[in-house]
């Protein structure tokens, strides 16, 4: 036996290594027919990963003090070795997090994910979402700009409108009667602490994972298809198949993210917003205050839905529940088939017509309202809700097609 070896048996006494290896990697079956969309987890996974690291170096020059942390910025910016780059890896990290996730949710939709067995599984996701959007909101405010200012102003002032005790929510939220010092520091302190629990949560997401195995384009059940050593006969091992295939999968995408990095860390101000350039200023609103993108469709709605008797809670309702309702879609999904592939064409024009959909609503979110956008919200905030509750009536009219019993290609 090698020193290695012999190293490898002295932990296995001790620490389940090798079974934990085998289990979830070398003898880990998964479906042969993953494709592009099965690359988003990983990608996910690196990300957060990305984030978490850069996040602890900035946090090394960063100051959570209203005098000092849009300063603290540009120190690092201009003065830290490397600082920009980190900074930049950061920002830029933000949003190629959402943009994975949402191409991640996306598969879910298509491939019917969601259903059971998996249910548990796309509940953890929609919490680990959550948690995401507020990690990105706190960080938000941490730079200090103008946007980071107003944007959690409006944000915040969203909760005041919860009748009875909203103006108290307000205050605790803030810990002040504005955004202020005392806002910016919790805002720090739970903006560093999220992402470990994002962290623990995705752990849990992969233990639910592989308790029920991974689904597949094709909607198919592996598990139910088994040779006579138990191993499913469309599964292949997880480690070396698709750990390799993973890795090309993130060769791919840190091209693509070191391109936008170097060249276009802004990207427009869709990235950072321009106001984001300037110090906050409690005495000077500025002209249009819109979140980044990634929360905008959601903006949209709440800015789509009148106010009763000028309080704007009806819009806030709204808001939160266009993001809630993805908790109920594995019982609303009445269909016999789970694959799009599967599908009749009136759920693939349905769920094309949501994406488009989700696409406007995020362009309606940037832009300023006028009476011709606020209809256009109104009606794509309509079909947003329409889409999830009419599902239970077209997933069952909808004409589908025989599903094979092997997976395809
Ligand atoms: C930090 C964010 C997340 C990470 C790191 C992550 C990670 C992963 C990984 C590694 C997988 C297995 C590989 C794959 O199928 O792509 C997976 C599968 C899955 N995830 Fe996530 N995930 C995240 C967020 C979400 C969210 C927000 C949802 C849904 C709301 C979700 C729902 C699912 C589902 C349903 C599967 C099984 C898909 C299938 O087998 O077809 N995940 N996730």
């Amino acid at each position: 036996m090698s020193m290695l070896n012999k190293f490898g048996c002295w932990i296995d006494e001790r620490f389940p290594m090798t079974k934990v290896w085998n289990e979830h990697l070398a003898e880990y079956y998964a479906p042969k027919n993953f494709n592009f969309w099965y690359f988003m987890g990983s990608l996910g996974m690196l990300v957060l990963v990305m984030q978490i690291l850069t996040g602890v170096w900035l946090a090394m020059s960063y100051k959570p003090d209203a005098d000092l942390a849009f300063g603290s910025v540009e120190f690092i910016m201009r003065d830290v070795e490397w600082g920009w780059l980190i900074r930049y890896m950061h920002s830029t990290g933000a949003s190629a997090f959402f943009v994975v996730i949402y191409l991640h949710m996306f598969r879910g939709l298509m491939y019917g994910s969601y259903r059971k067995p998996r249910e548990l599984l796309w509940i953890i996701g929609v919490i680990i979402y959550l948690a995401m959007m507020a990690t990105a909101f706190f960080g938000y405010l941490l730079p200090w700009g103008q946007m980071s200012y107003w944007g959690a102003q409006v944000i915040v002032n969203l909760f005041s409108a919860v009748p009875f005790v909203g103006e108290e929510l307000g205050v605790w939220i803030r810990g002040d009667y504005v955004i202020s010092d005392a806002t910016l520091n919790r805002f720090f302190a739970l903006h560093f602490l999220l992402p470990f629990i994002l962290a623990a949560l995705v752990f849990v997401h992969i233990v639910a994972l592989h308790k029920v195995g991974s689904n597949n384009p094709d909607g198919i059940e592996i598990k139910e298809n088994k040779d006579e050593n138990g191993i499913p006969k469309d599964g292949i091992p997880f480690h070396p198949y698709y750990s390799v295939k993973d890795i090309a999968g993130v060769a791919g995408f840190l091209f693509i993210f070191a391109a936008i990095m170097f060249y276009a860390p802004e990207m427009g101000g869709y990235f950072i917003e321009h106001p984001n350039f300037e110090p906050a200023n409690p005495l000077k609103t500025p002209e249009h205050i819109a979140p980044v993108w990634y929360f905008t469709p959601f903006y949209a709605i709440l800015r789509a839905v009148p106010s009763i008797a000028g309080s704007a809670f009806p819009g806030v309702i709204a808001m939160f529940a266009s993001i809630l309702i993805f908790f109920f879609l594995p019982w609303l999904d009445k269909s016999p088939v789970k694959s799009i592939r599967y599908k009749g064409g009136l759920y693939k024009v349905l769920l094309w017509l949501f994406v488009l959909d989700f696409i406007m609503l995020g362009y309606l979110g940037v832009k300023p309202t006028t009476d011709l956008y606020k209809l256009m919200a109104q009606i794509g905030t309509t079909y947003y809700f329409l889409f999830f509750l009419l599902m239970p009536i077209y997933s069952k009219m909808d004409k589908t097609k025989p599903v094979p019993e092997r997976v395809t290609k």
